[in-house]
């Protein structure tokens, strides 16, 4: 095949130039040249004879539209977070995946475990066409390194671990490593041969970045060759009906870094999170063609690899049967599954004339707006604290009900008196001080019960927010009480 043409195309307005620029010399953007494969052009007055695209009928769209099989990755969160219908979760043949993730969260050793379970099991409810064998390209190990991280997951002594013990890690049956198949080239088009001629049943990329083509002259990893790389490998998961894994990295911000038409390309957005020092991870559908979004699932790194967590309260509650000052249950809704975090709030008086609003897993903005609605309904004189407000075990939301736990949880630092314990706060904030009901309230209310909450804070209980605070007295005490408590709050 006669090497294509490659051209360098401005992103904003359109224009090729045939070589790179760190400015548009058309429309003056800067970096906006992104190198992409030119397919000839062909001759003028020889307008080639296209022929007409195919069309379907109705009656052979409803035939099409059957729901596609699914198949289990082993790891019953992931396969949760893929999604799917009742006892049918997991993967869909022919779909591309991609995880993203700080370097070191996790990512090739979850893969590697989906890996091992599909040479295992994973061959049976795929099409006809793909073999038992899985791919593996990894253009950043060497196979020493891979097979060290499967000799670990796979580790006879890893059945003394705890968790679903449906997922402990199995030695594989004899020769079935052998349709496990490893690659370490990195040019995409030999991998695509390798899928063509192989015929796996799933293929995983560790990492997109890590892939070039010759076409394009740009380096591993730059936005050109990330776009034409994921294209290609899509276009073969595609056709061959293959489920396919790309890994990509996260940039510094902490977005996959890459142009964001790689998100379109794909089928599903997975995004793993987790600090590095806690052996808790999350991984958030963000884009999901053949799921819920927003569904997360949760996991524990251990030394053999990752395991499910199915109850994950145990993690994010640790103070809710001991009264804690600055904490509060909330109970957040993450895709299907409602999920109780514990909201921990510090509120010292600030030297600064701005005084510091610090959100770790919420918004700051959210933390303003609930500042400035106690300031106002409850008279809390809270522009001369600094306010810190945090989502324990690292867990990060933007669901509206955990509004009146940070409102609850900063009224109880102030006060220096603690919530009741088994005390949970299910209720958006309103403006006004008022407590706002939330969408699926009852399943709140019910995993809430479930772990053992007796009392709930919402707008069942309270209308607003200022009557919530008086009863379980965490309103603001002014000085003169100072005066008479001045041995524990003398550094007010
Ligand atoms: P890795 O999957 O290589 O991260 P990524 O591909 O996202 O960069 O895993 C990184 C960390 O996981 C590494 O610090 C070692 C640790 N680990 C375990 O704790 N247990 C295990 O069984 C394995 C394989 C790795
Ligand atoms: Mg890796």
């Amino acid at each position: 095949m006669a090497k294509l043409k490659s051209v360098f195309v401005c992103q904003q307005c359109g224009q090729e130039f045939p070589r790179w620029a760190g400015q548009c010399g058309n429309c003056s953007a800067w970096n906006s040249l992104v190198e992409e494969v030119k397919e000839k052009e062909p001759t003028a007055g020889l307008q080639r004879q296209a022929t007409p695209s195919e069309v379907i009928t109705f009656p052979e769209v409803e035939r099409v539209r059957r729901p596609k099989a699914r198949f289990s990755t082993g790891i019953s969160e992931l396969d949760r977070v893929l999604g799917g219908q009742n006892n049918e979760l997991g993967m869909v043949a022919g779909a591309v995946m991609l995880i993203g993730g700080e370097p070191g969260i996790g990512k090739s050793t979850l893969l590697t475990q989906v890996a091992l379970h599909a040479v295992e099991y994973g061959t049976a409810p795929l099409t006809k066409k793909a073999t038992g064998r899985v791919l593996y390209v990894a253009g950043e190990e060497s196979p020493s390194q891979i097979a060290l991280r499967i000799s670990r997951i796979i580790d006879s002594e890893s059945k003394k671990t705890k968790g679903n013990p449906a997922e402990k890690a199995k030695k594989p049956s004899q020769g079935v490593m052998e349709h496990l198949l490893f690659t370490t080239s990195t040019d995409v088009d030999r991998v695509i041969q390798t899928i063509k001629t192989e015929k796996p049943s799933l293929v995983i990329i560790d990492s997109i970045q890590t892939m070039t083509t010759t076409d394009l002259t740009g380096t591993a990893g730059s936005v050109g060759q990330i776009r034409e790389t994921a294209e290609r490998l899509t276009q073969v998961a595609k056709e061959l009906d293959i489920p396919l894994f790309l890994v990509g990295h996260v940039t510094k911000e902490g977005e996959l870094a890459g142009p964001k038409v790689l998100e379109h390309i794909v089928d599903s957005v997975l995004e793993m999170r987790g600090e590095r020092t806690s052996e808790l991870r999350i991984l958030r559908a963000i884009k999901n063609r053949f799921g819920a979004t927003d569904e997360v699932g949760v996991f524990k790194m251990t030394e053999f690899g990752f395991i499910s967590v199915d109850n994950p309260a145990e993690y994010f509650l640790e103070h809710r049967n001991i009264p804690t000052v600055g904490s509060a249950t909330v109970c957040v809704m993450e895709g299907t599954r409602p999920l109780l975090l514990e909201v921990q709030a510090l509120v010292v008086p600030s030297q600064l004339a701005m005084p510091r609003r610090v959100g770790r897993g919420v918004d700051l903005s959210k933390i303003q707006i609930i500042a400035a609605v106690l300031q106002k309904y409850s008279r809390m004189p809270l522009s001369s604290y600094d306010l810190f407000v945090s989502v324990a075990g690292g867990f990060v939301t933007k669901e509206p009900s955990i509004d009146l736990g940070i409102a609850l949880a900063i009224a109880s630092s102030l006060s220096n008196s603690p919530l009741p314990p088994q005390t949970a706060a299910i209720g958006e904030v309103g403006l006004l001080g008022e407590i706002r009901s939330v969408t699926l309230a009852e399943r709140r209310l019910k995993e809430a019960k479930r772990l053992g909450m007796k009392n709930i804070i919402s707008k069942q209980s309270h209308s607003t927010v200022a009557a919530a605070l008086i009863q379980f007295g965490l309103q603001y005490k002014p000085k003169k009480r100072n005066v008479l408590v001045a041995e524990d709050e003398d550094f007010d």
